[in-house]
């Protein structure tokens, strides 16, 4: 793997994207990692992150100069650059002067056959973030670019095939950001892109053959896309020997039920279980109006119901192994990481109790959401599925300001299904993260509907952008189609005489109303 060392920021996730959108594979490992243990993983190349702390602050982690005494190619970014300029004999001040945001680069005009420079454009636009920068560089660094704020902006040894920037190329805003860190990748490290879909595809197959044997596998499917890429992995690998259980909640949006049941069946010829468990969420559901009992409820029956199911399939055979989507930012940000990133509130309600006695198969325990969404269309699987927006665990319920009941459902139903019909028919599908429709089933507006005067209720959009969930942005979709929306619903959905759209992003609100 290429070793990408944390240092405490938020950028190491995202160098380790982009080095997988490089189609190189990546691991993030902490600063206290002692080299000897990077080392015994074999890295093809090792990525010195950015960092919050200043190098001269009391306790900033330092990087063991042995490092570099591997051969091992390394490239520093940021607070990485000066950690590897300091181990190596530069020189790393506090000038005073620091660049937070867009600043120009300038490639010095005698380093013009750089590895990560060459044949770009003398100045770049570049995304920095620093109070200290490094004034002298190392013994045999070359020097390749400055900034107004950075004397040494870039330098490289190649003999060593070390490099180093105090900018950020895995940020957007960098321009050839990507290009460069794939010059170190593929020029310097010399390594070849070879983390495909398919590659990872036939490696995962292979993986659980051997680790499944002939024992038998369940795996709960959500309607979501990580549950259904894992399955389909797993199914690809073992066969019938895989069962799925879905369990309908009562609480799914138009469609989505169908959508499991049919394509997702017909594109992997998986053996499916359908629970339909909504008379009992219902019943559990009726008269409750605060959201986290409304999620306790969904969690609790939602185990029962599961294990229920487990129950009769390990009836027929020996189910030994139980199938979870489970991604690699959240492998990191539950232990992988240093401690600073930010925790993540985990309410799954496939939450399930360890007594189940599974042995977890995790297929997608190294992946990012974009590489799952690759694999889902290697595999086959329906676009709708792969492009899916996620949905909350405990569905509509918790978009139902409220107590829950199938009236109200069927409501909140009909305008969610208008909002996505609109969005899809916009082509606006993949500009927006998610895009939650909520209904205030206890609030009343008057209206004028017809001649007549009407008390209905509001329901609110909420369309958000984000590419983690963790922040995000009220999306500024377009008003004709806010319009369209807005004038189909008050018009096809009695009882909903108002629409409003929500201009909050996260934080303050979160995504959810509940
Ligand atoms: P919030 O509302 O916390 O939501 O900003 C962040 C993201 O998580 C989804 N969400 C859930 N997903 N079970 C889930 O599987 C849940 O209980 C749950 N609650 C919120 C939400 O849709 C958004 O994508």
């Amino acid at each position: 793997p290429v070793l990408v060392v944390d240092f405490g920021a938020q950028y190491a996730q995202l160098i380790a994207r982009r080095v997988r959108e490089a189609r190189v594979y990546s691991e993030i490992v902490p600063h206290s990692m002692p080299v000897a243990e990077m080392l015994a993983r074999d890295p093809a190349a090792i990525i010195l992150s950015g960092g919050p702390a200043s190098v001269y602050a009391p306790g900033a982690p330092q990087v063991d100069p042995k490092l570099f005494d591997s051969g091992v190619p390394v490239f520093g970014i940021c607070y990485g650059f000066q950690a590897m300029a300091r181990a190596l004999g530069g020189t790393v001040a506090h000038t005073g002067g620091r660049e937070y945001g867009g600043t120009t680069l300038r490639t010095r005009p005698d380093a013009t056959g750089t590895a990560l420079l060459r044949d770009l454009p003398a100045e770049l636009s570049v995304w920095m973030s620093h109070g200290d920068c490094v004034t002298e560089a190392p013994d045999g660094f070359t020097v390749t670019a400055e900034s107004p704020g950075a004397p040494v902006a870039a330098f490289e040894d190649l003999a060593g095939r070390r490099v180093g920037t105090q900018f950020h190329p895995e940020v957007g805003h960098t321009e050839q950001g990507q290009r460069m860190l794939e010059r170190f990748l593929y020029d310097v490290a010399g390594i070849a892109p070879t983390w495909t879909p398919e590659n990872i595809i036939s490696d995962q197959i292979a993986e659980i053959r051997s680790r499944v044997g002939d024992k038998e596998v369940i795996c709960g499917l959500s309607g979501g896309v990580d549950s259904a890429v894992a399955a389909a992995l797993v199914h690809q690998a073992v066969g019938d020997q895989l069962t799925c259980v879905f369990v309908d909640h009562g609480l799914l949006r138009a469609g989505e039920a169908e959508q499991v049941e049919k394509d997702y069946v017909a594109a992997t010829g998986i053996k499916l279980k359908v629970v339909d468990a909504a008379d009992r969420f219902l019943g559990a559901l009726a008269g409750v109006t605060d959201p986290e009992q409304k999620r306790k409820i969904i969690g609790r029956e939602f185990i029962r119901v599961f294990e229920a199911a487990a129950r009769e399939v390990a009836a027929s055979g020996d189910v030994e192994f139980l199938v979870q989507g489970t991604l690699y930012p959240d492998v990191v940000e539950s232990g992988g990481g240093t401690g600073t990133a930010n925790i993540k509130s985990h309410h799954n309600v496939g939450g399930l109790p360890e007594d189940l006695k599974f042995s977890l198969v995790e297929p997608l325990r190294t992946l990012f959401k974009d590489e799952v969404r690759q694999l889902g269309l290697a595999l086959g699987l329906p676009e709708a599925m792969v492009w899916r927006h996620p949905f909350p665990g405990p569905g509509l319920a918790i978009r139902i300001i409220g107590a829950v009941d199938r009236q109200r459902l069927d409501l909140l139903r009909a305008a969610d299904l208008i909002a996505r019909e609109e969005l899809t028919a916009a082509g606006l599908d993949r500009d927006v993260w998610q895009f939650p429709v909520v209904l205030l089933a206890d609030v009343r507006s008057v209206g004028v509907q017809g001649d007549g005067r009407s008390y209905g209720h509001p329901v609110v959009l909420r369309p958000v952008s984000s590419s983690d969930a963790m922040t995000a942005d009220w999306s500024r979709l377009p008003y004709d189609v806010i319009a369209r929306i807005s004038t189909r619903i008050t018009n096809e959905v009695a009882e909903v005489n108002r629409v409003v759209l929500d201009v909050t992003s996260k934080p303050p609100g979160t995504i959810e109303w509940e």
